[in-house]
């Protein structure tokens, strides 16, 4: 368990804080793996006392899907933990009465004031917030450790993020940082190394020698939810590419890093960042493809196109769908391009990685020589499965494609939400699954072009995908004459 601490929300009445956060924290500390003396401290601008934050945060954990069967008697001694400050976050006092509250929690918390503080706001605060805790003093170790957990999208391009980490680091160490992107939390995605590197007959095949291309897919068959302030500033690929994507390609591209410790494979991770060739704005129609989704039909009811949600510009460019092909400009990866799509309004939610290896040398017997796929589920239905060709029963010799499958429920629990994992790692001091800095800075030199070529710039063609399909026609093309994107 951590040692004992204080756990302080920014932006605790937030859409994140209430239908995940809460509920993973009372997880965490309902299993009694917070330690003996735990508490949180909400902080946000609407003025509430104790009292009211604390029925807010019962009534959250009372409502969101993800908290975890509440044992008897659990809530009331949760609800014993709770406080709540408020005020403007551009001025002193807040942050003055913060410490105030990690003052009065040292005796109980044995001497020490240990603090995580997580920034669940609005990207535009990430900044003030780091700074006022920065000018009074908290980020300061000498009494216990301190650390910031920050959410995406860490800036809006590389050189806002450039901004932000300098500002940031002005006030806080690398090491206190803890960027957080929860696709690292999810377990099928920690498995991904584990499965990699945990192996000995996966690793020699993972190469330009046997693999044909790489297949990334996050499906949503959710719209926009009612964020169109966020997202008509953000679109897709700040939301997503940029880091839940960039993530999920990095561990299926990467080398064996040379240790299991946080920079040891953050290294890796980085250098197969650097290995990607950059896709330079006036090249962005050769190896991507934007699209907003219109009206259309999603499991027999009709939904309103992108433009139509509310606060959306009738003319909006922002996209909800890209695809992209990447190519990596390393010994092991030269050749073999990685497409990557993920979008909005899909038929279903889904997220796979698929290895496509190539077809054997030579057609023995009828009906061969298809491609094996090695499949990630990431999401839902986790697991892993093998696809192969085997014969038929029967006289003729005919092959057809079988497959191997393994499915997480044969571990027999069910998966902990990965903001649980992120939140226990970083009280521990672990910073494995958080991007550092120069990974962030990768991963937006990546997608700058892509930026480039399309922010803000008229979008004709939109709407070019309907609501209930897998996207536009042109993503389709991206793949060449010879491969196409899998049937999820
Ligand atoms: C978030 C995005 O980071 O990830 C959302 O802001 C998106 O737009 C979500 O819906 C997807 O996460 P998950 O875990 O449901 O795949």
């Amino acid at each position: 368990a951590p040692e004992p601490a204080t756990l302080v929300i920014f932006g605790v009445t937030g859409d994140l804080s209430r239908r995940k956060l809460l509920p993973a924290v009372f997880g965490l500390w309902q299993d009694g793996l917070l330690g003996s003396a735990f508490n949180i401290v909400g902080v946000g601008r609407q003025p509430m006392t104790d009292q009211e934050f604390r029925d807010y945060a019962l009534e959250a954990l009372k409502t969101s899907k993800e908290t975890d069967a509440i044992q008897e008697g659990s809530l009331e001694k949760f609800r014993d933990l709770l406080y709540y400050e408020y005020g403007d976050f551009d001025t002193d006092e807040v942050y003055d009465r913060v410490g105030t509250r990690l003052d009065e929690a040292e005796e109980a918390h044995g001497g020490r004031k240990n603090a995580v503080f997580y920034l669940s706001t609005p990207p535009s605060l990430f900044q003030p917030i780091s700074a006022g805790l920065g000018r009074l003093g908290l980020q300061n170790e000498t009494e216990g450790w301190r650390r910031l957990i920050i959410e995406k999208p860490f800036g809006r391009d590389l050189e806002s993020a450039r901004a932000l980490n300098d500002a940031i680091h002005s006030d806080w160490d690398e090491e206190q940082i803890y960027r957080i992107d929860h696709y690292l939390g999810k377990e099928t995605v920690q498995n991904l190394m584990a499965i990699r590197f945990g192996n000995a007959i996966f690793e020699p095949l993972w190469n330009r020698s046997y693999v044909d291309h790489v297949q990334i897919t996050a499906a949503e068959d959710l719209g926009l939810e009612g964020r169109a302030g966020y997202y008509e500033e953000a679109g897709i690929i700040r939301d997503m590419l940029q880091n839940h994507l960039m993530q999920l390609f990095t561990l299926v591209a990467m080398e064996p890093p040379v240790a299991s410790d946080a920079n040891a494979i953050r290294d890796e991770k980085v250098k197969v960042l650097r290995a990607v060739k950059p896709i330079p704005a006036e090249h962005v129609s050769e190896s991507a493809v934007r699209g907003q989704y219109g009206a259309g039909t999603l499991y027999g009811e009709r939904v309103p196109g992108y433009r139509e949600e509310p606060n959306v510009k009738a003319e909006s460019s922002t996209p909800t769908y890209v695809a992209v092909k990447l190519e990596v400009d390393n010994w092991r990866w030269q050749g073999v391009p990685f497409f990557i799509r993920t979008g909005k309004r899909l038929p279903k939610k889904v997220t796979e990685i698929a290895v496509v290896f190539k077809r054997p040398p030579l057609g023995l017997f009828p009906g061969g020589l298809e491609r094996n796929v090695l499949a990630f589920r990431i999401q839902p239905d986790e697991g892993v499965s093998l696809k192969f060709s085997s014969k038929t029963p029967g006289q003729e010799n005919a092959l057809r494609e079988v497959t191997m499958d393994f499915r997480y429920d044969a571990f027999g629990a069910g998966l902990e939400s990965p903001y649980s994992r992120l939140v226990l790692d970083a009280m521990l001091g672990d910073a494995t699954l958080f991007p550092r800095e120069d990974e962030v800075d990768h991963a937006w030199q990546i997608v700058s072009g892509l930026l480039e070529a399309w922010d803000g710039k008229p979008a004709p063609e939109f709407p070019n995908y309907n609501s209930g399909t897998w996207g536009p026609e042109a993503a389709d093309q991206l793949m060449g004459p010879d491969r196409r994107w899998r049937r999820l």
